[in-house]
């Protein structure tokens, strides 16, 4: 039996489901309001995001609001199968963890064929897939991560876009804090998960001080770590001096660096002539989107040998001597190694995600291709289930006060 069709595992999928749910107010809040409407009524949706039991709950919010879902993995190996088997029990799927590169793009391109209205996609692989297939049945959809609104901004601006795409990565509300705060302590979790060693103590390089690479820092010093940080950009590089971290090039830190991981959404970030540097021991993963940051390629033609130690660490046996661990393959680590950001945090991306295709579904017909930000009041929206959800109180300002804001009289 196919892993996908496994009752029990569907079953055991069905707990994890219900345990995110519970940790999710603001998604489920904001989507009870569409769920007696049937917003979504007759709506079909392509899906392209990590198999994950927080996407589990946005897909549950979908199909409450009278959406029909079609899903494929936004990565080979971050696929959970037991919400993939659940998931099949509430609509059409094709994803299991470990597919290769040919699987990814076959699964995904089974979503496209059946002719979705429109796309949430993480990473973009789903949107260039449907243009390269001439999709003209996609009215329009959403971007969920850094390097997806990166690729359709370039799509963009060659004229490519053939429908509006809402880039919900940049919505406040997600950047903010999934990228910065759920990155940060689900990468430590990945990494922590695949070793099993401490942390503190350790010479800590990250690579990329975005807002993936801030998270990442400040929970690795907050483990006692010494953290390092390389960064081209002068402002983030002095935000980083400021914040007290240590900052340099990475040809530098290759020599004194007991981990390292690459956030950076660019290619070749930590290459081979960094990899021969190395301590020997030293622990290489990556939380960047795709798999290119450290370039494994040239480290697999050169090492003298290459085994699995753990379950997600591989060891290469450098011409040197010298033995370098990796983890995931270099791919997300934080969703391979461990189970992605959490639910608290993934309750804003995805009422983001919910509210953006929402509004797509509204206003297609009036919406030119390009690349949108989340409505302002779509924004105001999410904030505002998120307080609640996280049962916060804001201050209120007197009216005096209100007054003394606008005037130059002291
Ligand atoms: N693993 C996850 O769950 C997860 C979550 C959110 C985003 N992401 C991905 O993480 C990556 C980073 O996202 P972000 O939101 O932090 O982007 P960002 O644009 O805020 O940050 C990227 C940083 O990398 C720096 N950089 C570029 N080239 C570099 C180089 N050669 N060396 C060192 N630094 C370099 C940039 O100057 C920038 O500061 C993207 O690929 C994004 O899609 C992953």
């Amino acid at each position: 039996m196919s892993k996908i069709a496994d009752p029990r595992l569907a079953e055991a999928g069905k707990k994890n489901f219900e345990w995110a749910r519970k940790h999710m107010d603001a998604l489920v809040k904001l989507a009870e309001k569409h769920e007696e409407k049937k917003t979504l009524e007759g709506v079909r949706i392509g899906v392209c995001l990590h198999i994950t039991k927080e996407t589990s709950v946005l897909i549950d919010s979908l199909i409450r609001a009278g959406a029909e879902v079609f899903i494929a993995a936004a990565n080979p190996l971050s696929t959970n199968d037991d919400i993939a088997a659940y998931l099949a029990t509430r609509c059409h799927i094709w994803a299991w963890r470990g597919e290769t590169e040919e699987d990814y793009k076959w699964c995904i391109k089974q979503v496209i064929t059946k002719k979705p209205d429109q796309i949430i996609d993480d990473g973009a692989d789903m949107h260039v897939m449907a243009h390269e297939m001439n999709a003209k049945w996609v009215r329009g959809g959403t971007e969920e991560t850094t390097t997806g609104v990166v690729r359709l901004r370039s799509m963009e601006g060659e004229g490519k876009l053939m429908y509006p795409i809402i880039a919900v990565n940049n919505a406040k509300t997600k950047f903010l804090f999934d990228n910065r705060y759920g990155t940060g302590q689900s990468t430590i979790d990945g990494i922590l998960r695949a070793t099993s060693l401490l942390l503190a103590g350790k010479n800590f390089v990250v690579v990329g001080y975005g807002w993936v690479g801030k998270g990442i820092a400040i929970r690795a010093r907050g483990m006692g770590a010494r953290v390092y940080v390389v960064e081209p950009d002068p402002i983030k590089a002095l935000e980083a001096h400021l914040e007290g971290f240590h900052v340099g090039r990475i040809s530098k830190f290759a020599k004194i660096g007991d981990i390292f991981v690459t956030a950076t959404g660019q290619k070749g970030v930590i290459r081979y002539e960094h990899m021969e540097r190395m301590k020997d021991g030293a622990i290489l993963a990556n939380a960047g989107h795709f798999d290119v940051e450290i370039d494994i390629r040239t480290l697999n033609s050169k090492a003298r040998n290459i085994r699995e130690v753990r379950q997600n660490v591989e060891e290469y046996e450098l011409p040197n001597g010298k033995k370098i661990y990796v983890l995931a393959r270099g791919r997300v680590v934080n969703l391979v190694a461990a189970e992605g950001h959490p639910p608290e945090v993934m309750q804003m991306s995805f009422a983001n995600q919910f509210a953006a295709t929402v509004y797509i579904s509204n206003n297609y017909k009036t919406m030119k291709a390009g690349l949108y930000d989340v409505p302002v009041k779509v924004e105001a929206e999410v904030a505002a289930a998120a307080l609640s959800a996280y049962g916060i109180e804001l201050e209120r300002m007197t009216r005096e006060q209100k007054q003394y804001a606008k005037s130059w009289k002291v």
